[in-house]
């Protein structure tokens, strides 16, 4: 498929009054103690080691003595000083005896420790990252103010989107080689806005630095005193302290349930947040709701009253509810996601390459699911970064899939809560990979499958769907046309509809853009909003279907799940109709324009552009518009319906009998 929806970052700039130490305001919730861990990221010959350098060195971060000592080791080698050569010295040292692939430079500012996460190649970074063995909280991009974005720098923009770093400030740096120009910094800060802006992040700040001088490191700059905003440290200050889990919304997956004497307990580890005796807990994917009537503890004398993320506990609830291992209790105000799709964002171990149609066993939490990988969208080479689209996936490489399940999977997006957005995968016996989730483009299925509503009963009607029937001398039916925007959907419908009147059927369309002008006008193109606006149609095409007509929908309906859904409403009914034209050929039509906004940005989540389609795998009729004409087309769908819906003679005499028998 396609370019990404764009996700606005939800990390504000904040303003703080003037240069200079002294004048940081910093983050509101710095916690003194928990370091944050940040990732420097940039080409390679865009000077990141040496920024490094400065910047472990101006905080006043340096061993008494480390200086000086590399000072003389230069003047002993007749070299001159480097400030990048901080870097691999502290670096070395840090390693040796280490047999993690991750090496870790700790500075401090007055305001807060830094860990800085450094991996040997991107290889390793991005091992690390997905897998969570290190975790980079924010992220500092370094530009050559020379250069300015570069491929590499693209790369690594999209290095951070891709792996959910949030807080993003970008440092254009070596601005003593373009003498300071604030004109050239403003061309490269529009650059980089334009790039960054594509790929859904919004820099906290951009600062023009220059690390062999040591501009706007940590100390002021008087060649730049044009710049009003932080230096590096100040920047870097200003990050948001990260989130523990135990502030995180409560996620309590459900390792295993003991009978006891009389009690059931619920045991599992608390992933996140806090739970107390006597808390309603909602069970997804369920949807039951329990209330805690006891946190057991086998190890404490006195009854435990409350629970926090990383303590395994036992709980008893008051009410008899289904309960197993792999649902995730948590509270009703903030519930986990539930849906059959995902995006995620893998590291492949496999021996064999991960490829499209193939099922892996998924373990997330204490769940497991058989899913199956529905497309491949591209593989990031972790060399060069460099990402193409692929059919397979080889050892070793990163890539973004779509996966899917049968069932409701229960989880987050990883960028919420990483206990419950990451997950590995496995194949017969053997861990081939892990990944973290995104929904990008996705919605959550919870909303349309909660049934709020209590104590309501059915009315049962006095006319037989069969009389009616014989009524109208046809069967009812949904004939329900999915395909992208531009491939013919309304076209053919309205057509089918001129023609099955004119034959004397009772037919009726219902079309995306006229329900989006009354029943479905509060909603926009969202995942979420788009599955709504497919729910509404389902259940008003089967009312349709229920009063006999034969009833023509013309919607994209993007979604497998939702598209599914309104089949199993009626499904002896549904006549699902694939109206069958690639994004090349709608584009190329683009009957209203819309493609052409889609690619300017005018129009966000465009199905096909920006947003998925997922064709349908079993569609019971398939027209080819791209190489039939209109009435080919309609011709094709007709027959179909002739086959499938006629059969009962239009105001037949025994039809009319039977209809008299059922009526009274
Ligand atoms: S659906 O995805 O929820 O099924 P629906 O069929 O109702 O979409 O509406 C699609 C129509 O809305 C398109 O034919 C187009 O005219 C218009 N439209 C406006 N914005 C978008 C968008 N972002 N993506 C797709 N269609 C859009």
């Amino acid at each position: 498929m396609a370019d990404k929806k764009k996700t606005k970052s939800k990390t504000k700039a904040k303003k703080i009054p003037a240069k200079g130490k002294a004048a940081v305001t910093p983050a509101e919730d710095i916690t003194d103690n928990k370091p944050l861990k940040i990732v420097i990221v940039g080409h390679v010959d865009h000077g990141k080691s040496t920024l490094v350098g400065r910047l472990i060195h101006d905080t006043g971060s340096l061993p008494e003595g480390k200086l000086e000592a590399i000072r003389d080791m230069c003047d002993r080698r007749g070299m001159p000083f480097e400030w990048a050569f901080l870097m691999d010295a502290l670096k070395s040292e840090r390693d040796q005896g280490i047999t993690i692939d991750t090496s870790q430079i700790w500075f401090s500012t007055d305001h807060r420790k830094y860990v800085l996460i450094d991996a040997p190649g991107h290889k390793e970074f991005l091992k690390n990252m997905v897998s969570g063995a290190a975790h980079a909280e924010a992220a500092l991009l370094v530009i050559d103010a020379e250069e300015g974005v570069r491929e590499q720098s693209r790369r690594h923009g999209y290095l951070l989107h891709l792996l959910g770093v949030r807080q993003v400030a970008v440092a254009v740096n070596k601005m003593d080689l373009v003498k300071y120009s604030k004109e050239r910094f403003d061309e490269i800060e529009a650059e980089i806005h334009a790039y960054l802006d594509e790929i859904g992040i919004a820099p906290t700040h951009i600062i023009p630095v220059s690390s062999r001088e040591g501009d706007l490191i940590v100390n002021p700059s008087k060649p730049m005193d044009w710049y009003e905003g932080p230096t590096v440290a100040q920047a870097l200050d200003l990050f948001e302290a990260p989130v523990l889990p135990t502030d995180l919304p409560l996620r309590f997956p459900i390792q295993d349930v003991y009978k006891f004497d009389e009690r059931r307990i619920i045991v599992g580890r608390v992933e996140s947040g806090r739970l107390r005796a006597g808390d309603t807990l909602l069970i997804s994917p369920t949807n039951k709701t329990v209330r805690v009537a006891s946190i057991e503890s086998w190890n404490s004398p006195s009854p435990v009253l409350a629970a926090s993320a990383g303590q395994s506990i036992g709980i008893t609830v008051e009410d008899q509810v289904f309960i197993e291992r792999g649902q995730i209790a948590s509270n009703e105000e903030n519930l986990p996601i539930e849906t059959n799709v995902f995006r995620a964002r893998i590291f492949w171990l496999g021996r064999k390459p991960l490829t499209v149609g193939k099922t892996y066993k998924l373990k997330l939490a204490t769940s497991q699911h058989n899913v199956t990988v529905q497309a491949i969208e591209r593989v990031i080479d972790t060399g060069d970064l460099s990402s193409a689209e692929a059919e397979t996936v080889e050892r070793n490489a990163v890539a973004e899939v779509i996966l899917r399940s049968r069932g409701m999977m229960v989880l987050d997006e990883f960028v919420d809560n990483p206990a419950t957005g990451r997950f590995v995968l496995v194949d017969e016996y053997d861990a081939v990979g892990g990944g973290i989730i995104s929904m990008e483009g996705y919605p959550d299925q919870r909303q349309s499958i909660t049934v709020k509503s209590t104590n309501i009963f059915s009315v049962d009607h006095r006319i037989t769907p069969a009389a009616r029937s014989a009524s109208n001398g046809h069967r009812p039916g949904i004939l329900w046309l999915t395909g992208l925007s531009g491939s013919g959907k309304s076209t053919i419908a309205v057509e089918l509809e001129r023609q099955l009147f004119l034959k004397g059927y009772h037919v009726y369309v219902m079309d995306g853009d006229n329900l989006r002008h009354g029943l479905c006008a509060d909603l926009g193109f969202s995942p979420e909003d788009r599955t709504e606006n497919i729910r509404r149609v389902g259940e008003v095409a089967s009312l349709f279907a229920d009063a006999g007509f034969i009833v023509i929908t013309a919607f994209i309906s993007p979604y497998r799940a939702d598209r599914q859904r309104a089949r199993s409403i009626r499904s002896e009914q549904f006549h699902e109709v694939y109206v069958k034209a690639g994004l090349e050929v709608c584009e190329k039509r683009d009957p209203k324009g819309l493609y052409k906004k889609a690619r300017k940005g005018e129009i966000e989540m465009f199905s096909g552009v920006s947003a998925p389609y997922e064709e349908p795998e079993d569609a019971e009729c398939v027209v080819d518009t791209a190489s039939l004409s209109v009435s080919e087309s309609v011709a094709e769908v007709m027959d179909y319906i002739d086959r499938h819906l006629g059969g009962v003679d239009h105001h037949h005499e025994t039809g009319k009998e039977e209809k008299a028998a059922q009526t009274s």
